[in-house]
């Protein structure tokens, strides 16, 4: 079972992963991180930049993976989750932007994209620490519902529901793509460390039934349940549909010394 810890606030949430997060980056010549986009990651960012400056930690080797990419926009568009990536993550850590990759969007070469991008991977040994978000609908990456369990980078179909939640970055709901390129939940499984963070009552569903459901590929964040090392971070509000979460709650409580996240 993966680990829970509910927090009080997203902050509470990007400073305990920001901190794994720094225990890595110390620990690993050359450190592989998985990048979310979206807003839920936004908290660990930030932590993880104050850290980065407050304690001049060298992140001159780390390189890292973006989760997905929206298929079809312009080369530099601002929602595109290359721009997104180097706003967000990039220029506040201080990355080498050559060594940080983000699946290609481009509609000309999509063919290709996703066999290059599950190269690039497995070029780089993997990816250490997968930060990931959860969508309302359940989606892990852009895997929405009914993606395979075993599936590895390919173009998908947004659902109308996810187009819906993430108009707030565009102009006009009509500019959200259709389309998108994202790690597989395969792809996903083969990360070492998975952290999953959800925050807000609009993710209690998801989160109930991702932590504590059936696995499914009908809720593809249920596939955490395969993993060996998957920690879930989320806040009272997620945290609101959990059969569990008082087990949670002192099953962290009681965590032995040597537990880290
Ligand atoms: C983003 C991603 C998505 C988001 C999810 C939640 O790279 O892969 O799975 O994590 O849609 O989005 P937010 O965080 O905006 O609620």
């Amino acid at each position: 079972m993966a680990e829970v810890i509910i927090v009080e606030d997203q902050d509470a949430a990007g400073a305990l992963v920001a901190d794994t997060i720094v225990q890595l980056l110390r620990s690993t010549p050359q450190p592989v991180l998985g990048l979310a986009t979206g807003s839920t990651p936004l908290s660990t960012y930030r932590a993880l930049a104050q850290r980065i400056r407050d304690e001049s930690i060298d992140v001159r080797h780390v390189r890292g993976f973006a989760l997905d990419e929206y298929v079809g926009l312009p080369a530099g568009h601002p929602e595109s989750y290359r721009s997104v990536i180097t706003r967000e993550v990039v220029e506040p850590l201080g990355l080498d932007p050559s060594l940080v990759h983000v699946p290609n969007g481009d509609a000309a070469t999509i063919d290709t994209a996703g066999e290059e991008y599950e190269a690039a991977i497995l070029a780089a040994g993997g990816v250490d620490l997968q930060i990931l978000g959860l969508g309302r609908t359940g989606h892990i990456g852009f895997n929405e519902p009914g993606s395979s369990l075993a599936s590895l980078t390919r173009v998908k179909t947004l659902t109308e529901a996810t187009r819906s939640d993430n108009a707030r970055f565009f102009d006009s709901p009509d500019d959200v793509p259709m389309h998108c390129i994202t790690q597989g939940i395969g792809t996903i499984l083969r990360a070492r460390h998975l952290v999953l963070l959800a925050f807000g009552e609009r993710k209690a569903r998801a989160v109930a039934a991702a932590l504590e459901g059936p696995l499914s590929a009908m809720q593809p964040g249920s596939a955490i349940q395969l993993h060996p090392h998957a920690t879930v971070v989320v806040d009272e509000a997620a945290a609101s549909e959990l059969a569990l979460a008082d087990y949670y709650r002192h099953a962290w409580a009681n965590r032995m010394a040597w537990q880290q996240p």
